[in-house]
């Protein structure tokens, strides 16, 4: 069974990012995918220290809250990042939780990918903005760097403006269809796929 993890980097549970992260996780599911959501809001966890150790030998030095996901990151197949767009980047959670995976992009200095086989994964960004090339491209950003990791194939991208009210998204069943019908997309990509071909 594909597992599958939300990462949401929003204070707001029920805000638009994790609400279109928990309708993707729903669609993963109808494919017969085991879910996940991990609120980083929850956990106390520091960004990555710059200790380099970590380039020798993929692991995280630095113990904390978010330990634990680190690992299950590792075991899931679809890795579903959401997050709100503050000042014109990712939130500050989702930029220490994305900081502290630079264990999974070297080895003893040289750049590797870290994570075998395939995975899919979709960075998923709101704000309250009018739709902007700019923004997409902090969550292409994300995405490129996905890349560095591991094979993920796909990684789609999904930039939404006009969501500011934190139930706007939910307002829209619209946008909460295309997010259902992404999470299920996504696994029965992988599962047409493979999970370890390549
Ligand atoms: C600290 C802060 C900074 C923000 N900066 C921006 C911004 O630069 N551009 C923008 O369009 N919206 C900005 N917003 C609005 C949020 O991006 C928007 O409400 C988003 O949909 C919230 O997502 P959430 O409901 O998942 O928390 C900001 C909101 C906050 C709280």
């Amino acid at each position: 069974m594909f597992k599958v993890i939300a990462v949401a980097g929003s204070p707001r549970r029920e805000g638009n990012s994790a609400t279109l992260l928990k309708a993707a996780l729903a669609g993963a599911t109808a494919a017969g995918a085991q879910a996940e959501v991990v609120y980083l809001n929850d956990l106390s966890f520091r960004g990555c220290q710059g200790c380099q150790p970590c380039t020798a030998d993929d692991t995280c030095r630095v113990q904390d809250e978010l330990t634990p996901v680190l690992g299950r990151l590792r075991q899931a197949d679809v890795w579903l990042l959401g997050a709100p767009i503050y000042f014109d980047g990712v939130s500050g959670q989702m930029k220490l939780f994305f900081d502290r995976l630079h264990h999974l992009t070297n080895e003893a200095g040289q750049l590797r990918k870290m994570l075998p086989g395939r995975r899919a994964a979709a960075i998923v960004v709101t704000y309250e903005d009018k739709p902007r090339d700019d923004y997409r491209e902090v969550a292409q950003r994300l995405a490129n760097y996905l890349g560095w990791m591991g094979r993920f194939d796909p990684v789609e991208v999904v930039s939404l403006g006009r969501l500011g009210p934190s139930d706007a998204a939910a307002a829209r069943p619209e946008l909460l269809a295309e997010a259902r019908a992404l999470g299920q997309r996504l696994v029965e990509q992988l599962a047409q796929q493979g999970r370890t071909d390549g």
